[in-house]
């Protein structure tokens, strides 16, 4: 398979939202057009746009109702937009364990941090698949938690037949540039609920009171009267550009191509790794269908460091092999408390962030080979594979 990152469909879309010569704050219209496109391809009732995957996590903890000293379950092994969100929210991140085998959010461990002040968690999809969705949306219902699941780099992904964005109360995706589909930046909140659809929109708009569920419903009269109220609630702007929507127009149309070639690309080199036992895969339960936005595995020998495995791929013609980002309460800005005031809330709830915290996801990290999948030519990504293979030869 061979295909196009940016093909002559993101090109003919952008240049149309330029002709649009910036006429209205709306433009061409292209968001209008991705929202309701995007909701139809996940089969939901509504998706709200956003400049990144990091803004849309953030409106939808305060469309959850998340507020300043509330607890919000998350798990470390994820890139830190998932806990940073929470801060930005003034609330407190709390850390919960990750499984050995999916590397994903163990949902017994999120059950024994909930507190009376817990009020949502975000279970991450992390490398493109889905945690124990049953189970996660089990442990919610008994505590009235919020879920809202962090899809960013999972785009198509499923859970017993479920596509990732659908059943969470919300779902964050990225269109930042390494993930399925892109605009160079950019992102998407899903949701079934009406309610919740009309706080992200207001929250996400400066709190115009003129944002409805659908189309703005400010009159020209209305707007250029020297009496006119616009903000009725505090908001950001979170508005994802109409030349941006433009392209993940396109990159939505393409969306099943984008993803069939990631799938190839990761399928190729999971197969390649098969001939290690020390190289442990991601375990992909039969329920799951796996989105690969990178193939992951578990360095599980102790005379082979992970350096040195990096080395020899890349000797061999080799990519090059992503680590697994730190752990997030061990970045510095967790660690030391960074956190330009908020670290009140922190320290108030009793926060702790240090190794000993998640003892899996601590000695996992480490270990972790992530190889990247965004390969447009599959015979490039098998080229990889072979390069692999032969890694893994020179280690056995
Ligand atoms: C799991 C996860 N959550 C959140 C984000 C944040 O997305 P963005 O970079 O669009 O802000 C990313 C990606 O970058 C991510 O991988």
């Amino acid at each position: 398979m061979k295909i196009d990152r940016v093909s002559a469909l993101e090109r003919e879309y952008a240049m149309q939202s330029l002709d649009g010569q910036f006429r209205s704050a709306g433009n061409y219209g292209f968001g209008i057009r991705l929202e309701r496109e995007f909701a139809a391809k996940m089969g939901v009732r509504h998706a709200v746009a956003m400049v990144n995957g990091t803004a849309t996590l953030h409106a939808a903890l305060e469309a959850a109702g998340v507020r300043a000293g509330d607890e919000v379950i998350v798990p470390p092994l994820t890139m830190s937009s998932t806990a940073i969100a929470v801060l930005h929210a003034n609330a407190v991140p709390v850390f919960a364990d990750v499984r050995p085998d999916t590397f994903l959010i163990d949902a017994d461990d999120a059950e024994r941090r909930v507190t009376a002040r817990t009020k949502a968690i975000i279970p991450v999809a992390l490398f493109g698949l889905m945690p124990d969705m049953d189970a996660i949306m089990g442990v919610a219902g008994r505590h009235g938690l919020a879920v809202i699941e962090d899809d960013a780099q999972c785009f198509l992904g499923s859970h017993r037949g479920r596509l990732a964005g659908t059943i969470g109360h919300m779902s964050s995706f990225s269109f930042q540039a390494s993930k399925h589909m892109t605009s160079g930046e950019g992102g998407m909140v899903t949701t079934d609920d009406d309610g919740l659809a009309l706080k992200l929109r207001r929250y996400s708009g400066l709190g115009y009171g003129s944002i409805g569920l659908g189309k703005a419903r400010i009159t020209k009269d209305d707007i250029q009267d020297p009496g006119c109220e616009r903000h009725v609630v505090l908001g950001w702007n979170y508005r994802m550009p109409d030349i941006a929507c433009a392209v993940a127009c396109a990159q939505l149309e393409r969306l099943d191509e984008l993803c069939a070639c990631r799938r190839l690309a990761g399928e190729a080199i999971a197969g390649a790794a098969k001939a290690a036992v020390w190289l442990v895969p991601q375990r992909v339960p039969p329920e799951c269908g796996h989105a690969w936005w990178s193939a992951v595995f578990a360095l599980d020998r102790d005379d082979v460091a992970w350096r040195d495995f990096r080395r020899k791929f890349m000797e061999l013609g080799g990519d090059g092999i992503y680590a697994a980002w730190q752990l997030t309460y061990l970045e510095p800005a967790f660690r030391e408390m960074n956190l330009l005031g908020r670290e009140e809330w922190a320290k108030r709830a009793g926060a702790r962030w240090e190794r000993g915290l998640c003892p899996v996801a601590e000695r996992l990290q480490p270990r972790l080979l992530q190889f990247k999948t965004n390969y447009w030519d599959t015979e490039r990504a098998e080229r990889q594979a072979d390069i692999l293979a032969k890694t893994i030869a020179f280690f056995a």
